[in-house]
């Protein structure tokens, strides 16, 4: 299993998270982030408006899914959060070792 943690400009989660439900994932977590890249954020254009500050909101997604499921997440993530522009994220891919789904008690695949 991987853990993958996406993070992308804000205005996109929907169209991300609608992507990532057509391509078979079953849940995700959705955060409020602030963060930099290269730019320092400082070239950043938020809602029209150039960031001045150094942080930029993001939204940061976690997936956890099945080996066989990783590839197609990736390209799901990466074609549907790119504007092409600066900013538009980074994906992390980290290997997952244990899930548990606490309501039965199954485990790994099964509990994704
Ligand atoms: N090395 C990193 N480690 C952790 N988080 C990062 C890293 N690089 C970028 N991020 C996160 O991803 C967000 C978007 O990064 P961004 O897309 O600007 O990266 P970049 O390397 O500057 O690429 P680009 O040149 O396309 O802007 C940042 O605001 C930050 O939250
Ligand atoms: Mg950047």
């Amino acid at each position: 299993m991987k853990l993958v943690i996406a993070i992308i400009k804000p205005f996109k989660l929907e169209e991300v998270r609608d992507a990532l439900s057509a391509a078979g994932v079953q849940g995700l977590t959705v955060s409020e982030v602030k963060g930099f890249g290269r730019q320092k954020g400082h070239t950043e254009i938020y809602r029209g408006a150039e960031y001045t500050t150094s942080m930029v909101p993001k939204i940061r997604i976690e997936i956890a899914v099945s080996d066989d499921l990783a590839p197609r997440v990736l390209e799901t993530i990466q074609e549907t959060a790119k504007t092409g522009t600066i900013g538009d994220g980074k994906l992390f891919v980290l290997d997952l070792e244990q899930v548990v789904r606490i309501r039965t008690g199954e485990a790994n695949d099964a509990a994704l």
